[in-house]
């Protein structure tokens, strides 16, 4: 095993069937902007999800933005939005650029997303909306979150790009909230080089979705009477150019689509080989040295994720210089990086935060990491894996 050894974050993630299906397409001359291949993509994901729509951008944090930007648009303006301090930079920088308020909730260790309780006690009457993170493919919801916020008519929203697949009693996350995002960029489950979807049961939203990804033009409204009542508006505009808010330009192509519909083929599949890596990794790493009980109910794991148990600097040192050493790719702070308040962007923004309000997130900010899970990683890779990360 040892030579030549290496572990990368991701392998194989487009594979050479991929490739093959592409080139077939492209032999045809076709259109390579948001075309036909787009909207199957979209339809084929709702499907697969379970939603009603689904909105194909360039990326995850694109979703990111377009949610808050959809939320603003139909909820009105400022507020506060739940966030973790454990996500990635977009989940926050899209709320601070829409001109909400970011209030931060603390995670918990089981599953890396917001502590309910805390979520719970947070809510308040300028609360917009949960925008919530289901890190590293655990499912971050329980039956009191959802009661509590249906019962205060309080949106959720999910941010599901590093958990496809991920169910909670046995319904795919990302068909909870009023819109969920995903992203396909590289590590990811499924890779459309870069991509990202927003999804909703909500008609309206999943209009102004579409608008906002195409400089908020009516033209790209699916809904014919909804197109026409906006044009109605605007007599004295041409239909083929009427703005309707000041948006972005965030389509993603045919290649992509392409791309994404064959890999979906095979989504599924590759969550239960991916489960089945992180179980063996849980069953071979060391859990008096670092924590192993995850809540796996429903997951679709992203990473092999592990934290230390006591928080040791000179121990962190070391496995770190033993994992370069032995060219095991890793990321240090799990999702994002680890703690967001710790970020320059923000402290410009917050300035300094209470850190020792968000102990669980800093833990993981400074002791915790993940390294590449992916669908053919074979069990004797992991285990050795696993011995050179007990070996210390
Ligand atoms: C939780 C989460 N949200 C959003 C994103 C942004 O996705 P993208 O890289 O496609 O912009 C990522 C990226 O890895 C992510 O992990």
């Amino acid at each position: 095993m040892e030579t030549n050894f290496s572990h990368p974050l991701m392998e194989n993630n487009i594979t050479k069937e991929d490739i093959s299906v592409l080139i077939e397409f492209l032999e045809t001359n076709p259109r390579l902007t948001q075309s036909d291949n787009v909207i199957k993509f979209e339809k084929s994901w709702s499907d697969w999800l379970g939603v009603k729509h689904s909105v194909f951008v360039n990326s995850g944090s694109s979703a990111n933005l377009l949610s808050m930007s959809a939320l603003k648009e139909c909820y009105g303006e400022g507020g506060e939005v739940i966030v973790p301090p454990l996500t990635w930079v977009s989940d926050i920088a899209s709320v601070i650029q829409t001109g909400f308020t970011p209030k931060f909730v603390d995670i918990n260790f089981m599953n890396l997303a917001m502590d309910i309780d805390s979520i719970i006690e947070n809510l308040n009457d300028d609360t917009r909306c949960v925008f919530l993170t289901h890190i590293q493919g655990f499912n971050g919801l329980n039956d009191r979150l959802l009661t509590e916020l249906s019962k205060r008519n309080i949106p959720l929203i999910e941010d599901v790009c590093e958990s496809h697949g991920a169910v909670f009693k046995s319904r795919k996350l990302g068909s909870f909230g009023l819109m969920s995002n995903f992203s396909f960029y590289y590590a990811h489950h499924m890779s459309t080089i870069e991509g990202g979807m927003i999804c909703t049961n909500d008609d309206n939203l999943y209009e102004v979705l579409r608008m906002l990804r195409s400089h908020g033009m009516t033209r790209e409204c699916d809904n014919d009477i909804y197109r026409k009542n906006l044009e109605e508006q605007y007599p004295d505009l041409n239909e083929k150019f009427i703005f309707t808010m000041p948006s972005y330009n965030v389509r993603n192509n045919e290649i992509g689509a392409v791309l994404g519909i064959n890999q979906l083929k095979r989504l599924d599949e590759n969550v239960e080989k991916r489960n089945l890596n992180y179980k063996i990794f849980l069953d071979n790493i060391d859990s008096k040295i670092y924590f192993t009980e995850f809540d796996l109910e429903g997951q679709s794991n992203y990473g092999l994720n592990f934290f230390l148990r006591e928080p040791d600097l000179h121990l962190r040192d070391k496995i770190e210089q033993i994992m370069t050493n032995h060219n095991i790719e890793y990321r240090r702070g799990s999702a994002g990086g680890g703690n967001q308040l710790r970020q320059p962007y923000l402290k410009k923004f917050l300035g300094d935060s209470n850190l020792q309000n968000y102990p669980n997130t800093d833990h993981i900010h400074h002791f915790g990491w993940y390294i590449g899970n992916y669908p053919n990683l074979e069990r004797k890779k992991i285990e050795y894996i696993c011995q050179i990360l007990n070996n210390i």
